[in-house]
């Protein structure tokens, strides 16, 4: 008997799900903190638990989109245990599709590593479609990384120690986030002074990760990471940029090479980055910095589900 319930982002039973997040996909770096950050920025915000005979066994968190510039849409991370995708599964989408009814959610977006196979299905048995896929790569730093040192010309300054570097990137982030590579037709958002000073304030983004490369005291590349409460040690690359007058000269590899020194001093111990499949220079900087690639991971949409 599949007994599913909507838990509180900042109850005791928040553990749970993180344990059956983790159970599911070894990789899920999120820990109850990460479920309340969530909580705090989207009123829509649910957090599901679904037992099996008393076990639990499948879990699912309806959280804001970020990336796009989809305000009706939300994001969904499900996580069923294997065997149970018939059952709990199945239970647990019900509830999913219930509460995006109630809101008037008329999309959803996820992203699912390619091995897992039996989630793929069910989602996609309810109307999701695959429209981007990534490479996920990652580095382990076993020790400190050699601070890199820029060619003549370049500083490299991080946000913690140059407040105004956040100018220079609002820039890149303007001329720069059009140019990422992915789905066709989507409008992704170029994020504003708040968004940012939103993630700061919330400890998702680290002033002391953000590194950028000023020229003639103007920002044209930067690097920046993401860190989760569930997993301090692992954080993931949110984005980086070069200018377009800028690019091929090695500024994207300088960036995240002095960013891993600074990821290291904030007690990072693995990065992990995701590139679009057609993202030809940034998987390049990736593989000559020593990331190794793992499974893919699919980038999915519904537009209406079953
Ligand atoms: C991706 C991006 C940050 C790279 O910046 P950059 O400063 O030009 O990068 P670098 O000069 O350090 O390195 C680029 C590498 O890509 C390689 N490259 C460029 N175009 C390539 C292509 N079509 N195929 C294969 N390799 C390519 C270059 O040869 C270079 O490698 P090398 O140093 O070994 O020669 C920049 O293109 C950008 O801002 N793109 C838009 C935003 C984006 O997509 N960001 C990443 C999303 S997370």
């Amino acid at each position: 008997m599949t007994a599913v319930r909507a838990v509180e982002g900042t109850g005791p039973d928040a553990a749970r799900v993180v344990a059956v997040a983790r159970a599911a996909d070894p990789d899920a770096p999120w820990g109850e903190g990460d479920f309340r950050r969530h909580a705090a920025s989207e009123p829509r915000h649910l957090l599901l638990l679904a037992a099996d005979a008393g076990a639990d066994v499948a879990a699912a968190e309806l959280g804001a989109i970020e990336a796009w510039d989809e305000p009706d849409g939300m994001w969904l991370w499900l996580w069923v245990l294997p065997g149970h995708h018939a059952g709990a599964g199945a239970v647990l989408w019900d509830a999913v599709a219930a509460h995006c009814a109630r809101h008037g959610v008329t999309g959803l977006r996820t992203a699912l590593p390619a091995d897992l196979p039996d989630t793929l299905d069910l989602l996609t048995r309810h109307g999701f479609r695959e429209v981007e896929r990534q490479q996920r790569v990652t580095l382990p730093l076993g020790a400190r990384p050699a601070d890199p040192v820029p060619p003549a010309g370049i500083t490299l300054v991080r946000l913690a120690d140059d407040p105004g570097l956040l100018d220079g990137v609002l820039a890149l982030d303007a001329e720069c986030i059009p140019d990422i590579p992915g789905e066709e037709g989507a409008t992704l958002l170029v994020p504003g002074r708040g968004w940012w000073e939103e993630r700061l304030a919330r400890g998702e983004f680290d002033a002391r990760t953000i590194v950028g490369a000023v020229a003639d005291g103007r920002a044209v590349a930067y690097t920046v990471l993401r860190h989760h409460r569930g997993r301090p040690d692992v954080a993931d690359v949110d984005f980086t940029a070069t200018l377009r007058a800028w690019r091929g000269r090695g500024l994207a590899a300088l960036v995240k090479r002095a960013c891993h020194a600074a990821a290291w001093d904030a007690g990072i111990r693995e990065v992990r980055s995701w590139n679009d499949l057609g993202n030809a220079p940034m998987r390049a900087v990736n593989a000559a910095l020593g990331f190794t690639r793992g499974p893919d991971v699919l980038q999915m949409r519904a537009d209406a589900w079953t």
